[in-house]
Formats: structure tokens, sequence, C-alpha cells
């Protein structure tokens, strides 16, 4: 039962209290997004209605996603939007949360493609599609094949790319890694973020990670490299002669990815980029000259 009006500023600043006593991050600005989202306003037009004084409904929805965020749901679930470099993606539970390290692997790939007029991209494993349809809108004449095993998450990056505006230059396929991709399938650039935590390590993640998150998107297996060790040979298959295989890495693993590159025998220039906080996180190399 609400017994009183309650201005904007006011909730905001509740809120606020609420998620600093909890030790959340930005909680001032986690408020905003849901108080934003809980109005259906943009965050921005929240500085010129501080006054304003909310209906009883509009309140019961904003403490109701508070109290989904005290018990640990990340902000994005609840809103249902994450923000991806250019692009405003719709998430749902069933894909990760795109994360800012993975800019640094788009950023890469958009750079070895820039001079090539009309690239093929795969993005194999592509959940909310945060990495093919960041490049099918960067680059535009780029034409982007995104793949999940998921076909809930498979969804999500198809109303993404409709939402996006990158839908007629992006191809969606339903399976198991290249597996559904048949033949003949040459791409400029394979960029991939596959599932690369420890299955070990899966029950010691942060609550917000581990109890919201997809373990279909988080799992690499007993030691986290399984995905790498399925894509390192076959994904030359897939490239073209002059085509290069962008992956992010978990921390520490940089160096055993490289290494796996390096045993296939299928690359050459294998490069490793460090993100924003200095982390090894992409591990790349171009498809190796005279392979058939
Ligand atoms: C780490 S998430 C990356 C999602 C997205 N590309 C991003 O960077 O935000 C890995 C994705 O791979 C998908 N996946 C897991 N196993 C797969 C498989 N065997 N074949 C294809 N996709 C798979 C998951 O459903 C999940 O969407």
């Amino acid at each position: 039962m609400i017994d009183r009006s309650w201005k904007l500023l006011d909730l905001l600043g509740e809120a606020s209290g609420f998620f600093a006593s909890r030790e959340l991050e930005n909680g001032r600005l986690q408020a905003e997004l849901l108080l934003s989202a809980a109005l259906g306003i943009r965050r921005l037009d929240l500085y010129l209605q501080f006054d304003k004084l909310l209906t009883p409904a509009e309140v019961e929805v904003f403490r109701g996603f508070v109290r989904r965020r005290l018990e640990g749901e990340p902000v994005q679930y609840i809103t249902g939007e994450a923000a991806f470099r250019l692009l405003e993606l719709a998430v749902t539970e069933s894909v990760l949360i795109p994360r800012p390290e993975t800019e640094i692997l788009v950023e890469a790939a958009l750079s070895f493609l820039s001079e090539r007029a009309e690239p093929r991209v795969l993005d194999p494993g592509c959940g909310s599609g945060a990495i093919g349809i960041s490049i099918a809108c960067e680059h535009e004449p780029a034409r982007v094949t995104v793949t999940d095993i998921d076909p809930h998450a498979l969804r999500v990056a198809h109303s993404n790319a409709e939402r996006c505006h990158a839908l007629d230059r992006m191809r969606f396929i339903c399976g198991d890694l290249f597996e559904p991709l048949g033949e003949p399938a040459r791409f400029d650039a394979i960029v991939c973020n596959p599932p690369y935590v420890r299955t070990a390590d899966l029950a010691g993640l942060d609550e917000e990670v581990r109890d919201f998150e997809p373990h279909l998107a988080l799992d690499g297996g007993e030691d986290g490299l399984a995905f790498y060790r399925r894509i390192a040979a076959p994904a030359s298959l897939l490239l073209e002669a002059d085509g290069g295989l962008f992956l992010e890495v978990g921390g520490g693993q940089a160096d055993s990815v490289s290494g796996l590159l390096e045993q296939s025998g299928k690359y050459e220039g294998i490069e490793v980029l460090a993100d924003l906080a200095s982390v090894p996180r992409v591990v790349c190399g171009r498809r190796r000259t005279g392979l058939e």
C-alpha cells in the first residue's frame, strides 16, 4: 500500500541509498537506469522531471525492479537492455550480457576488415548478436553469419538485428559451432567469444553471473579451453586465403590459446591484444598462406 506521493528525485535517492548500503558500484546510475526503464523514458529525460510526482503504479514497478536488483539480478536483465559499442541491444536470460572486453575483439576485427569491400564474417556463438551486429552496422558492406546452439539466443540476436536495421545483411543459423554451415562457406573473418570458464569454476563465479547468466554461454569445459580446441584447426578451413581468426579469451588463457593456433600449423602472424585493463584478451591470426 502506498500512502504518500513520491517525487522522482526522492525515489532515486531512496534506491541509491539501498544500493550504497549493499556496496553496489555506481548505485545512482543503476537507480537511474531502473527508473527510466520503469517509466519507459530515456535516462537523460529523468533530469528534466526531478520534481514530477509518480503514480502509485509507477512506484510499484520501480520498487519491484529495485528489489530484483537487491536480490542480485543484473540491471540489464531487469531493464531488458544492454549497451554495446554503438548499439542498445535487447537481452533476455537466454543470452550473456555483452561485456566491454568484447568491444576490443570487435575493434580488432573491424580494423582487419577495413580495407575489404564486402567482407563475409562469421560470429559463432552469437548470443545477443553483439559481435556480428556491431560488425554489420559499423562496416556496412559486411555480410555476417551468426550461429548459436541455443534457438532462444538466436531469436534474440535476430530481433536485435532487426532493431539495429542490419537484418538484410545477416544470416542466422542454429546449431553446434561450425557444423550447420555446410559447404562451401568461406569467410574473411571469424570472430568468436566462446564459453571459456572452467567447469569447476562455475560454482565460484560472482552470484550475479552464476545465478542469472546462462551456463551454456559460460562453460568452457574442464580446463576452459574446450571451444578453442574445437575452433583452432577447423576454422582455417572456413577462412578465405587471407582471412583472419579473432578469439576472445579469458584471463590467463592467451598463451594457451596462441599455443593452440601455433600447434594447428594453420595460422601466421599470431598476436595477442590486451583490453583496457591491460589483460591479454584477444588472440588473432591470419590463415597461413599456401594452405589447401
Ligand atoms: C560467451 S557467450 C558469447 C555471446 C556473444 N557472442 C557475446 O560476445 O556477448 C557464448 C555463446 O555461445 C553459445 N554456445 C555454447 N555452446 C555452443 C555450441 N556448441 N555451438 C554454438 N554456440 C554455442 C552460447 O549459447 C552463447 O550464446
